[in-house]
């Protein structure tokens, strides 16, 4: 998916055409204001309090006791971009609002939009990073009260694709066993749960995840059947011929090499003959090439965060030559477009 200037009028279009439209003034100033509009409106409850009826921005701002003109000015912008309508009654949420940012809505992203807020402080230190190539350790510097709003985010988004995930990772028979590291709000344990009715799930993630996710989880009515593990996934022994299937969703990115190439050789000595591993993460083209526009904003930002970025399957292959353990499969995810899942399968009699 691309952002940029799409022009709004006839003579929008020919100024682009011509090559008139000031294109980084739009790249920067309308996509900020566009990005924390949506993110305050989401904050503040807008959406939802327009839910059931429509509200004028007097009504509105009695019920969310904010200053009616100041959110005038706001649903404004979200009606200028398609997340409210306003009409006789008043303002209204449109279907995309419904759809992405209630807070009942089965698709709800609003927990992901709350995230936005802590990611952006990350982002002030593009410049810094820039100069100095150092980046930050975003999983040290997440504050105690921030952990759920970044557990919660996450899961708001594993939700969208979870299923499908479970669904297409290819195990053989009845899989008893699943490892999932870095798993925090366990939305993928509960979705390989769902799918295969012997399955129990661990997830292994940082202390700080795990004392707000094991509540999460409850909420899967999966107590019974996912469990946590505090410890760190560059450290931990994974244990020797015990989990059907190891996920390491949305981790690699946030390691080096190395540490991958760590990681998977105790992931391999850690799974059962014909066990998976499954990898499920945003794939570069190839080692050298950037490939989509998402795909080069993230590499950036797990740069930032983590000193990390996107790796290809070429690479992920790599960490896995030392382990006797192939991609079997690389399946691109119809509910995440863009995100890729690597299947690598421990053959009965593989040495790794
Ligand atoms: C980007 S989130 C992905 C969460 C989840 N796997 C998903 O795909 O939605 C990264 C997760 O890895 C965890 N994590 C980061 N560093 C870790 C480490 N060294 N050991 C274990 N977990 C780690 C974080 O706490 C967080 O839950």
């Amino acid at each position: 998916m691309k952002i940029g200037a799409i022009p709004e009028n006839l003579l929008e279009r020919l100024a682009m055409v011509f090559g008139l439209v000031p294109t980084p003034f739009i790249d920067t100033f309308n996509a900020v204001i566009v990005a924390r509009a949506v993110m305050v409106a989401t904050k503040l409850d807008v959406f939802d309090s327009l839910a059931s009826r429509p509200l004028s921005a007097t009504e509105l701002a009695k019920q969310l006791g904010l200053d009616a003109a100041a959110l005038e000015k706001l649903l404004n912008v979200l009606v200028a971009i398609g997340y409210v309508k306003n009409g006789p009654a008043g303002f209204a949420p449109t279907r995309l609002a419904r759809k992405w940012l209630m807070r009942d809505s089965p698709r709800s992203i609003r927990d992901n939009m709350l995230l936005r807020f802590l990611e952006w402080q990350a982002i002030e230190t593009t410049e810094e990073f820039v100069r100095t190539g150092k980046a930050l350790d975003v999983h040290d510097l997440i504050r105690d009260e921030q952990w759920a709003v970044y557990q919660r985010g996450m899961r708001s988004l594993a939700r969208l694709s979870a299923p499908e995930v479970a669904a297409r990772t290819p195990c053989l028979g009845n899989p008893l066993t699943m490892l999932d590291v870095g798993g925090g709000h366990g939305a993928y344990s509960a979705a390989f749960c769902r799918r295969h009715p012997q399955l129990k799930a661990t997830i292994l993630d940082l202390p700080q995840a795990v004392e707000v996710a094991v509540p999460l989880v409850a909420e899967e009515d999966l107590e019974e059947r996912i469990v946590h593990k505090a410890g760190n996934a560059l450290t931990e022994d994974l244990g020797r011929a015990v989990w059907d299937i190891i996920l390491v969703s949305h981790l690699v990115h946030h390691f080096s090499d190395a540490q991958n190439r760590s990681l998977l050789k105790r992931a391999a000595d850690a799974l059962r003959p014909n066990g998976l591993i499954v990898i499920l993460d945003v794939l570069r083209e190839s080692s050298r090439e950037v490939g989509s526009q998402t795909g080069a904003l993230l590499d950036l930002y797990f740069a930032i965060t983590s000193l990390s970025g996107t790796f290809s399957a070429e690479q992920i292959a790599g960490w896995l030559t030392p382990t006797h353990l192939g991609i079997e499969r690389i399946i691109p995810l119809r509910s995440a477009p863009g995100i890729s899942l690597v299947v690598a399968k421990k053959v009965a009699d593989s040495k790794g």
